[in-house]
């Protein structure tokens, strides 16, 4: 056997093991003490438990809730009675009267703007943003706008901006109620971002993430953007992790007993959806003592600004948040 063959085996072997180790690990500390709820509560800062999420919530707008966490979320809701909009390019698998269905194709800004007059009524107490891709290679959308810039970021400028220059928040008297924001995929870690031509139109070759982190850094600047500027609502950044739903399994075979085993090893090494949504997602989006601003991680516990921000986060927010529309307006995007 060559080598490379053994070090390969060795690897998978490693990966397998680390996998159950972690699952009996999760299963030892999740089932030991169902009183706590799991890993999840025990470490969580803000989670309180039980919460009547009837009383508190009563129309939730996910943006992407058509798969993945925003679905997951969208299915936790509306078992809990609280009434749903769900964005995304192809209808949910969610029956339920509760629920309404939006389809739009968010590459496009200028269908982020057909929703903000579509919503400009709708009394949203939560506004959940989790649409997002990672392309890598230049590619860019008919409204000539970098597709990770366009799909991880802009069409979130824009839905938001038309919402917030709309009124959005402004009815509420109490500050207890304001509409919270939350933008999945919104710390910017530490990446400093490229802010030279942030649309990329010179192009690039091969391969690049920086337009993908750059999109992250746009994000967190959004939210931090609308906490200094916009007191009538709150926004929040949250960095899921690696969540694991079980239904990516069947890219890798068609075998039922294999898929069931990918999926063991899949959910033993990263946090299960459901669990994601519903022991860290629901308990954030009600939890009164959070302040607009604040990030958090897959834990629901809070994390750091990004470095190159936090040197003055309200005028890097901003600076950041006006390259983005000068480049909607060059585009002729922005109205
Ligand atoms: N899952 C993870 O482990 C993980 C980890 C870190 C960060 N994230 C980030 O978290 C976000 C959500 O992740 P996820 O796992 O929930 O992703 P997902 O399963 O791919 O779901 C993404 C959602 O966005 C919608 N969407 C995508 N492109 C769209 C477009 N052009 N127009 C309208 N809707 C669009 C999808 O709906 P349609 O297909 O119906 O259009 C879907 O509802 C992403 O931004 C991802 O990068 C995820």
């Amino acid at each position: 056997m060559s080598i490379k063959r053994v070090s390969l085996i060795s690897i998978v072997c490693l990966v397998v093991l680390l996998a159950i180790g972690v699952g009996f690990a999760r299963n030892y500390v999740t089932h030991v003490n169902p009183k706590e709820n799991g890993f999840t509560l025990q470490e969580c800062n803000f989670v309180k438990q039980p919460f009547p999420l009837q009383s508190k919530l009563s129309h939730v707008l996910l943006v992407g809730g058509t798969s993945g966490i925003g679905l997951a979320l969208a299915q936790q809701l509306v078992k809990n009675g609280v009434r749903v909009t769900a964005v995304g390019r192809s209808e949910p698998n969610l029956t339920s009267t509760l629920a309404r269905f939006v389809k739009a194709d968010l590459s496009s800004m200028k269908e982020a703007r057909r929703l903000g007059k579509l919503f400009r009524d709708d009394d949203f107490d939560v506004l959940f943003f989790t649409i997002g891709t990672t392309v890598m290679r230049y590619e860019t959308t008919s409204e000539g706008i970098e597709k990770d810039l366009a799909v991880s970021y802009l069409n979130r400028h824009v839905l938001l901006f038309s919402l917030l220059n709309n009124g959005l928040g402004s009815k509420t008297q109490s500050t207890k109620n304001r509409p919270r924001i939350f933008l999945v995929g919104a710390p910017g870690f530490f990446a400093a971002p490229e802010i030279e031509d942030i649309n990329w139109e010179k192009g690039y070759e091969g391969i690049n993430i920086n337009p993908h982190m750059n999109a992250h850094v746009f994000n967190e600047a959004i939210v931090h953007y609308i906490s200094f500027k916009y007191p009538n609502v709150s926004a929040f950044g949250l960095s899921p992790g690696l969540v694991a739903s079980g239904g990516a399994t069947g890219a890798f075979t068609s075998n039922p007993v294999l898929q069931q085993y990918i999926a063991y090893v899949m959910d033993s090494l990263f946090q299960p959806i459901d669990h994601y949504a519903a022991q860290v997602l629901l308990p954030l989006l009600v939890t009164p003592e959070l302040s607009s601003g604040q990030l958090f991680n897959s834990k629901g516990n809070e994390i750091k600004p990004n470095p190159w921000l936090a040197e003055n986060l309200e005028l890097r927010s901003a600076q950041l948040v006006d390259l983005n529309d000068q480049v909607l307006k060059r585009h002729k995007l922005d109205e």
